[in-house]
């Protein structure tokens, strides 16, 4: 894969999970990493795990469902390496599980705050950087509950529309150098994961049972696919939202 020597990359949620392992793909092929989460004691660990492998990286504190938040972290990475290539808008949160007539304005409000304003301010600010370069790519992450029902109805709203929102900013900067695609993580191994598995194992396991490939993705599986849509390679791609899942929704 192209060589990201000399390129800067953000990514949001990257004290954890994917975020985490997708900060670490984007220093291993040589980018400078602005690692950004809302619990600063896990963002630093994943500098600290990029600085012990020889990478370069710094950590920004950001709510992204905050707009005061989100302008300092792009003028915070901006400020530090110069310049915004890459942006992994991977901070979510899957809320409590509630069906649509139990759903409260509490549990409706914070989903859709982080997964689905959070991405929109994200972009918000990421893309007047970028098109001041003339270059970016910019990889939103929605997730196989983007795609079907199966799923809380706050997350699954908020999933669907962050696609809608990876199609029309992507339509706005087409003509302009920058790139914006989703991924669909199907069920993937992180703490999001292991909570869910001892809150609902029997549907869990079932999830894992009717997955075609037989069982749930690792972070890293998620990570290389980031990073190759952020790449050189993916020059022609834009739009798109591409499922991660192990085949789940092909079915
Ligand atoms: P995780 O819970 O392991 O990590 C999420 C990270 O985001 C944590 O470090 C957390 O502190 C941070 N975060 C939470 N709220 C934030 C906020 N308001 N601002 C900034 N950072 C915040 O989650 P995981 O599993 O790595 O998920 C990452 C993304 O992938 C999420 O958008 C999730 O919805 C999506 N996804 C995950 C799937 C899975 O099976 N793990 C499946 C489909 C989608």
């Amino acid at each position: 894969m192209t060589n990201f020597d000399g390129k800067v990359a953000l990514v949001t949620g990257g004290g954890a999970g994917i975020g985490r392992a997708t900060a670490l793909a984007f220093s291993r092929y040589g980018a400078k990493v602005v690692v950004a989460d809302v619990v600063p004691e896990a963002g630093e660990e994943t500098v600290h795990l990029i600085a012990e492998a020889g990478g370069d990286a710094v950590f920004v504190k950001c709510d992204v469902s905050s707009e005061e938040e989100v302008e300092s972290m792009i003028n915070k990475a901006v400020e530090t390496y110069g310049r915004l290539d890459c942006a992994a808008n991977n901070a979510g949160i899957s809320g409590e599980r509630q069906r649509t007539i139990d759903c409260t304005i509490e549990n409706w409000e914070m989903v859709n705050g982080i997964n689905l304003k959070g991405v929109w301010l994200c972009m918000k600010y990421e893309i007047p950087q970028m098109l001041k370069q003339g270059i970016g790519a910019i990889v939103n992450t929605s997730s196989m509950c983007g795609l079907v029902g199966a799923g809380t109805p706050p997350y699954v709203g908020s999933k669907h529309g962050v696609i809608g929102l990876t199609k029309s900013a992507a339509l706005e900067v087409a003509g302009e150098g920058v790139r914006v695609n989703a991924v669909c993580p199907g069920v993937i191994r992180t703490a999001m994961v292991d909570a869910a598995l001892k809150s609902a194992p029997d549907a869990m396991s079932q999830l894992a049972a009717t997955t075609p490939m037989g069982r749930f993705g690792e972070p890293e599986e998620l990570a290389n696919v980031i990073v190759w849509l952020c790449s050189d390679e993916a020059s022609y791609v834009t739009g798109v939202y591409l499922p991660v899942d192990g085949g789940y929704v092909a079915q």
